[in-house]
């Protein structure tokens, strides 16, 4: 199926990285100003910054193939290289012979944050090497920017858990420059999850237009649909706290079947969230952008035979713990 290889980095440096993330309850409705829920995954991207006598800006993924040299014109610069291009607008670095080497271990364009996790893992490697004592709020602020280029309307939770790396309660700010809501849960035992991989490359910039064309049509339905979502987001944060996994469970199902109806599920995602219910996980949803990308799975008991049963049918699929 094309899925990408995925190595787990339990350790991993906050200083130099930017964290994956999964969306537990809450996506797309996010968007919209209800809550959400997200929490980092052992996955990270990390970045270098070196001097060279190149005389521009060059940026290397060597795991991807990728290699070019920043325009100084923002005018001139394809989509890949604007997202990041604002960092070095923003920092006043455009001028500057760099080489930024990029190393993702978040795997592209899954719903797991990775263009999140890049701009924050760049902006930490510049902040480092020309030490520029940005503080985590700051890196936030433009690892923000570099995601509404990459998402279109992005509410700021991936740019949020990519730069703090902490399990969130987040709600974006009803006003364009206000800081939005983020609380940090914190669980008195951890949350077994499997995350599957289908291995569909799916561009949440396409998910969420489509969210918002539908919504542009009939702002009332779609409205109603956020509302609920944004009830059991925050019913879920009850549950999570109250470890009732059985609640929890119903929630995430319940809110698979309202992200369906937003039409941001797939084939693959639908297959992934049907084996991991018929192997026992207690509750299965699609994470993040949706349209291929990930899910997770609830599954306090049989975290192994969810996730062997992803990888027979030819997915990855990957056991975390959250909290
Ligand atoms: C993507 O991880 C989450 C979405 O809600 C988009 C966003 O919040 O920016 C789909």
């Amino acid at each position: 199926r094309g899925v990408p290889e995925i190595t787990e980095q339990p350790a991993v440096d906050h200083r130099a990285c930017g964290h994956g993330k999964i969306i537990l309850l809450g996506e797309h409705a996010v968007v919209y100003g209800s809550h959400a829920i997200a929490a980092p995954v052992p996955l990270a991207v990390r970045a270098t910054a070196q001097d060279t006598n190149s005389g521009g800006v060059d940026m290397l993924i060597p795991r991807w193939g990728v290699e070019y040299r920043l325009h100084r014109d923002p005018a001139h610069r394809d989509s890949f290289q604007r997202s990041l291009g604002i960092i070095f607008d923003q920092l006043e670095l455009t001028e500057r012979s760099v080489r930024i080497e990029v190393f993702p271990n978040v795997p592209r364009a899954m719903g797991l944050g990775g263009s999140a996790a890049m701009a924050v893992a760049v902006i930490r490697a510049l902040d480092q090497h020309y030490q520029l004592g940005l503080r985590d709020d700051e890196i936030n602020a433009l690892a923000f920017r570099c995601e509404e280029v990459a998402h279109g309307s992005a509410s700021g939770i991936d740019n949020t858990v990519a730069t703090y790396g902490k399990l969130l309660l987040y709600k974006r700010a009803a006003q364009k420059g206000d800081a939005p809501m983020m609380r940090e849960l914190k669980l008195a035992k951890r949350i077994p999850l499997v995350i599957g991989i289908s291995g569909k490359e799916s561009l949440t910039a396409v998910t969420v237009g489509k969210v918002r064309n539908a919504w542009q049509r009939n702002p009332a339905l779609y409205d109603g649909i956020f509302q609920q979502i944004d009830g059991l987001t925050l019913q879920g944060v009850e549950a999570m706290q109250q470890y009732d996994l059985e609640r929890l469970g119903d929630l995430m199902n319940i809110c698979h079947g309202l992200l369906n109806a937003l039409r941001v599920s797939s084939w693959e995602v639908e297959e992934l969230v049907q084996i991991a219910r018929e192997h026992g996980a207690l509750g299965a949803k699609l994470t993040g952008g949706g349209g291929g990308g990930s899910i997770v799975a609830l599954c306090p008991q049989n975290k192994e035979k969810v996730a062997a049963a992803m990888r027979d049918a030819g997915y990855q699929a990957m056991e975390v713990e959250i909290g």
